[in-house]
């Protein structure tokens, strides 16, 4: 257990006070624990952060050990929404990293509140355990959705479709290999030009969905390509890979009616950050083949370990990655505040 904070062991300061240079052995103990935590190479995120450190242009608090740098935490604002980027803390003297973390994130809230126009808070601190903040993200001014990040050893995944295969070969296996697209859909890799189609799949695929609730840039066309942009074009979360990404388009019509996307995040770790299927397509076996054949791809370009995260709640989604031998590795909190609901 760890002890209550007590705020005079910090001081708290404006992150806007402090250069790239001075953040940057906070910043690099954090890659650190991504790396070991979650499989990320995180130095390319790192290094660009340092950019928007050096510009200023960043909210946040910077927390501080008799004046050694041990915390930081940042936002980021879209019009009526705040996105806390990010909380990360390390090597206090005398305190818990997650309590110093916790002290940054509260000073984030009451910057937030009053701040004129901010209608919606968002995060996602992927690097802390499911409530580990729940005292200051609490219902009913929060709502949290537990989410989990999960991974898949390729090579287990190797030995588990050599088996398959051989059953089906001896006639024996329960269901076809789905790697083939059926007739009326063609199955191929990203291609530049599938963006703004794959900007109004997303759109339409999260409809109603918990997800949308999460991230509200689901919840429009406008939000749905800010998020692709975010992926494809954006070396933040991790380098899109368009040879592992792929679609499925009608082939009558050209409609993109399915598409997973994939990024590298380490050296051998690649990252599925979307895959999604028009909802009149479910339910055929084409989330299965989308899957399949970014694992196949990524197993033979030499990936050994495939991630991903998935809100708890999305059993579809959760059954389809248990089938592929997705394992929980972390659990984890997305907090959103919303005052227009
Ligand atoms: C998740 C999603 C991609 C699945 O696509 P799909 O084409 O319908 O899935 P498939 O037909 O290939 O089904 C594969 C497996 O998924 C699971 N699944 C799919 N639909 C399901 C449902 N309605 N209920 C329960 N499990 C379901 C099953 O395990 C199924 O295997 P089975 O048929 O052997 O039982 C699709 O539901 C989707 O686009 N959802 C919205 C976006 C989303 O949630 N993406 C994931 C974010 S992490």
């Amino acid at each position: 257990m760890s002890s209550v904070p007590v705020a005079s062991e910090i001081e708290v300061l404006d992150l806007r006070h402090f250069s790239a240079r001075q953040l940057r052995p906070l910043l690099e103990r954090e890659a650190e624990a991504w790396r070991d935590r979650l499989l990320w190479d995180y130095r390319s995120s790192t290094e660009l952060l340092l950019q928007y450190l050096e510009s200023r242009i960043l909210s946040g608090f910077v927390a501080l050990d008799r004046g050694r740098i041990c915390g930081y935490t940042f936002c980021v604002f879209e019009g009526y929404k705040a996105i806390i980027g990010d909380a990360f803390a390390v090597g206090h003297r005398s305190m818990d990293d997650s309590d110093v973390t916790q002290i940054l994130l509260i000073h984030m809230l009451e910057m937030l509140r009053n701040t004129p126009g901010v209608d919606r808070v968002e995060s996602q601190l992927l690097l802390f355990d499911a409530g580990r903040f729940a005292r200051i993200f609490a219902e009913p001014v929060f709502t949290v959705y537990p989410r989990l990040f999960l991974e898949c050893n390729l090579s287990g995944y190797r030995a588990a479709l050599a088996a398959r295969s051989r059953l089906s070969a001896q006639g024996s296996a329960q269901q076809a290999d789905s790697r083939e697209a059926p007739a009326d859909l063609e199955l191929r890799s990203w291609e530049a030009m599938d963006y703004q189609s794959a900007g109004e799949l997303v759109y339409a695929s999260y409809i109603g969905h918990t997800d949308a609730q999460i991230n509200d840039q689901y919840c429009s066309l406008h939000g749905s390509l800010r998020f692709l942009h975010n992926i494809v074009r954006f070396p933040g979360c991790g380098v899109f890979e368009a040879s592992f990404s792929w679609t499925l388009r009608e082939r009558r019509s050209g409609a993109l009616v399915g598409m997973v996307l994939c990024s590298r995040v380490g050296v051998k770790v690649a990252h599925i950050t979307q895959i999604c299927v028009a909802q009149d397509y479910r339910g055929r076996g084409l989330g299965r083949l989308l899957l399949q054949r970014c694992l196949e791809s990524l197993l033979r370009a030499g990936f050994e370990t495939a991630t991903l995260t998935v809100t708890e709640e999305n059993e579809q989604a959760l059954r389809l990655y248990q089938q592929f031998g997705f394992v929980q590795r972390h659990r984890f909190d997305a907090m959103v505040l919303d005052t227009r609901r």
